[in-house]
């Protein structure tokens, strides 16, 4: 496989900045990064092919997939960056097929969310739970799913979605905001929120798994057609307190945790009386991650310590 060529789309995102090195890392060296604007790209590696166009402009596609090329598809298209938001991402997925459909990749690798569960009841979510999107990124970013898959059903062409959940990583927004709020906040204030939010489950997971899950998953041996998975690190200890705990330890506030949190029933109950998303009680299962055989090499808590470590030094430049 690291003599096929990678076209990636979206290829200057968080994600996109962090993914082209790395597979260059890893033996690849036919990598082409799709971008409205190359300035962004250039400073990432000087080996990168470029390819500069509007991905909403059909001719353009047309012309850059190969047969054997793997297409990595990270674009999403901010809902404040267009007017046509909806149009406008549809409109990326139809150029994207229509240019598999002439040129024929070998795979198609689409990056999609966990959030587009939407409002479950499931203490446990997988591939399998029915979906209930409420807000305009969810429902569009499963249509977009669905059509990926219907078209791989229908041309044989092979499609791996990849559901992440929330990335943190040098660069990447996921994370910041806890550590700003704690390592900013009085001892009271940190006190409170890790009584109120402690046993609230979190759903992080940094950028090397994320990596790692992508290049696995264009090695796996047999793929289902078309493939759907969850990119989740499920740890049991992926919850507000473990990632308080890091972040307070880290900032020399070990004192400004709550011995103890409100239990998880109690939010639970509040939550299901007000028929609102369990988000802070879901787990996200990458069981199916295992099943395929993706497996990573580091805990959740190596990987908080890494990001905090780069945070401290790196953050506000
Ligand atoms: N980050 C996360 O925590 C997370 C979690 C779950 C799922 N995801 C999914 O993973 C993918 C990558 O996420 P990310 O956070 O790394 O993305 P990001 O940093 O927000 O970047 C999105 C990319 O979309 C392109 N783009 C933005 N506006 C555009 C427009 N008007 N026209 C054409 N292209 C436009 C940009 O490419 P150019 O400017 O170079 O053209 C940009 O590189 C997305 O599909 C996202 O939904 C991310």
């Amino acid at each position: 496989m690291t003599g096929n060529r990678i076209v990636v789309t979206g290829a200057s995102s968080f994600i996109g900045r962090h993914l082209m090195p790395y597979l260059v890392q890893n033996g690849y060296t036919r990598l082409v990064a799709v971008t409205r604007s190359a300035g962004k790209i250039e400073s990432i590696d000087p080996s990168l092919e470029l390819a500069e166009g509007d991905i909403l402009d059909p001719v353009f596609l047309l012309g850059l997939l190969n047969t054997d090329d793997v297409l990595i598809n990270l674009l999403h298209i901010p809902k404040g960056s267009s007017e046509h938001y909806q149009n406008d991402n549809f409109r990326v997925a139809e150029n994207l097929m229509a240019s598999a459909r002439s040129n024929r990749p070998k795979l198609i690798l689409h990056c999609s969310t966990t959030e587009v569960v939407g409002r479950t009841m499931e203490s446990s979510v997988t591939e399998q739970t029915t979906c209930h999107p409420i807000n305009d990124y969810q429902k569009l970013k499963l249509a977009i799913e669905h059509r990926l898959l219907d078209f791989s059903k229908e041309t044989g062409i092979p499609v791996a979605i990849l559901r992440l959940s929330e990335v943190f990583g040098p660069g990447g927004r996921g994370l910041n905001s806890i550590i700003q709020t704690l390592a900013q906040g009085s001892r009271i204030n940190n006190l409170w929120k890790t009584f109120i939010l402690g046993n609230r489950r979190t759903h992080y997971i940094h950028i090397s798994k994320v990596l790692s899950a992508f290049y696995q998953v264009m090695h796996l041996d047999s793929r289902d057609s078309p493939l759907s998975l969850i990119v989740a690190d499920d740890v049991p200890d992926n919850h507000y307190r473990r990632v308080a705990r890091e972040i307070l330890e880290s900032y020399g506030k070990k004192g400004c945790l709550s011995p103890v949190s409100v239990p998880n029933a109690i939010v639970k109950l509040y939550f299901r009386f007000f028929k609102y998303s369990l988000d802070c009680s879901y787990t996200i299962s990458g069981g199916k991650m295992a099943e395929v055989g993706v497996s990573f090499s580091t805990t959740f808590r190596q990987d908080l310590r890494s990001y905090l470590d780069w945070y401290k030094v790196n953050a506000g430049k």
